[in-house]
């Protein structure tokens, strides 16, 4: 029996420990976080995070070989692994503000490991980080050990949101980085032989610790350069009249490109692909590599300039003022089948909208008025710091309201906007909400889901990312100076 003890239960240490549970029955995982209110809510019936498939996991094994507690010492001193998954949000302050990684979490976490441990421990990094991390880590591990032996690994997660439990148990691969020495050796193999319970060996990658920290900021810049791609190829099919479903359609069946992440959208969003840009882009500053970290900058660039196009696109349609006019905006997540809104493109466009005076009505069916209501009034970066240590935010935004009914945020709109593409977006009866919006009606399609031929036969004024566009948007201008 492993006793493995996960510090951090959000996104990242929630699911992956329930998946190690439910795969290593005989292994017992306990997750402990800081945070009383996220551990109650990992042992309601009301788990803290959204993800499909997530609560009959739990179910299964919690109390039996998964439990969740704020103990956090008690079960880091009991481990026999202990892996680290807290927040690593971009610094807001000092030297690196902006772009590096603000690793204070992740430093008290190890502090208290070899403050509590009375026995070796592998201790394996989750969290994403900047590479040599490990090497600081390994320091503070080293420095106060008491004669205890620390092997550091780095295990980077390359879940996605939404489909978490789904890749977690069928992982493209399982990356684990050690020294290369006989104890990282040791500890790699003791690591993979957890994950062996359900991954096929051929699948479990074992690099030393550099290349493990940096595969993971690697895989998530190549992610978000390609969305960064296609969106930037969307401003080009909207000037020239090409529909970018179909050159990404044309482009991504060429087997050396393939088709995911080629969609259009409004930006992409989430805790990672920026944050881990920037990081990435602060490495290759601090190793005087200004034009690697130029080529990557420019990933964030387009998608800061595609929603700032989307929300251009809303104001110069109508007739250039939404001072007053009620916008619905259906969707708020920063993707669909999460409730997660860190980094949600949505912010962005609400701010922008809002900018211009806009009343906006929002539904979201993941996300609370409350979270909007932070979101909107935060600043950026403060987001990805545990919930308890975050500055209040008022309880409601004037010009904003939340509801929970799409056909209650359209009613009597001038526009709507959609900023998510859950499912049920799909399948709304347009006809049932133009006739409830103000006319001319204008649809704004941030994820490109609704079909323009149908909606335009309806009698709406529809804009759709990449699409040729309606003759209405033909003069206005993309982008105002
Ligand atoms: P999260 O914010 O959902 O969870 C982090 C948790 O750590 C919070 O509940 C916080 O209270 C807790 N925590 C912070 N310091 C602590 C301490 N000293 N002791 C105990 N608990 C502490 O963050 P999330 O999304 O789970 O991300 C964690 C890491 O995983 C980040 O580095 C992120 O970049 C990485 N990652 C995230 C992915 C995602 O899809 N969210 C995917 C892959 C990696």
């Amino acid at each position: 029996m492993v006793k493995i003890c996960c510090i951090g239960a959000g996104y990242v240490g929630g699911p992956t420990m329930a998946v190690i549970a439910v795969k290593c029955p005989k292994d017992v995982v306990t997750v402990v976080d800081i945070s009383t209110q996220r551990i109650n809510g990992w042992n309601s019936d009301h788990l803290p995070i959204y993800e499909p498939g997530l609560d009959d996991v739990v179910k299964q094994c919690r109390g039996k070989n998964l439990f969740f507690s704020t103990e956090v010492e008690k079960h880091v001193a009991e481990a026999d692994i202990v892996f680290v998954s807290v927040n690593t949000p971009t610094k807001t302050h000092g030297l690196g503000a902006g772009k590096a990684a603000d690793l204070t979490y992740w430093e008290s976490a190890a502090r208290m490991i070899a403050d509590v441990s009375k026995s070796d421990k592998i201790v394996v990094e989750k969290s994403t980080v900047p590479v040599k991390t490990a090497e600081a880590i390994e320091r503070i591990l080293t420095h106060n050990n008491k004669g205890i032996n620390f092997t550091i690994l780095s295990n980077p997660e390359f879940l996605a949101e939404g489909t978490a439990i789904q890749d977690l148990f069928h992982p493209d691969r399982v990356l684990i980085g050690g020294r290369e020495t006989p104890e990282g050796q040791k500890a790699i193999q003791t690591l993979k032989q957890v994950y062996a319970n359900w991954v096929p060996v051929e699948k479990i990658l074992c690099t030393n610790l550099w290349s493990a920290e940096l595969s993971k900021l690697a895989a998530n810049a190549f992610l978000a350069q390609r969305i960064s791609s296609v969106n930037a190829m969307s401003a080009l099919c909207e000037a020239t009249g090409a529909d970018v479903t179909q050159v990404s359609h044309a482009t991504g069946t060429d087997s050396r490109i393939g088709p995911k992440f080629l969609n259009a959208s409004v930006g992409f969003g989430g805790s990672c692909f920026q944050k881990d840009i920037l990081n990435l882009v602060y490495i290759c500053e601090c190793n005087a590599l200004p034009e690697v970290a130029n080529y990557w900058k420019q990933v964030i660039k387009v998608n800061d300039y595609q929603k700032t196009r989307f929300v251009n696109r809303v104001v110069s349609s109508m007739f250039n003022t939404i001072s007053s006019k009620k916008i619905a905006v259906l969707g708020f997540a920063f993707k669909k089948d999460t409730g997660d809104t860190r980094e949600t493109p949505a912010i962005d466009v609400c701010k922008g909208l809002l900018g211009d005076k806009a009343k906006l009505c929002i539904y979201d069916p993941q996300v609370t008025e409350d979270q909007i209501t932070k979101d909107l009034s935060m600043r950026k970066f403060d987001k990805d710091h545990p919930a308890h240590l975050q500055p209040p935010s008022p309880s409601s935004i004037k010009q904003v309201s939340v509801v929970w009914d799409a056909y209650e945020a359209v009613k009597d709109a001038h526009g709507v906007c959609i900023l998510t593409e859950w499912d049920e977006f799909r399948k709304l009866d347009y006809k049932k909400v133009y006739d409830s919006m103000q006319k001319p009606a204008f649809i704004f399609d941030g994820r490109n889901i609704v079909d323009v031929n149908k909606v335009r036969e309806i009698g709406f004024i529809v804009y759709s990312i990449g699409k040729p566009l309606d003759p209405w948007l033909k003069d206005m201008p993309a982008v105002v100076a």
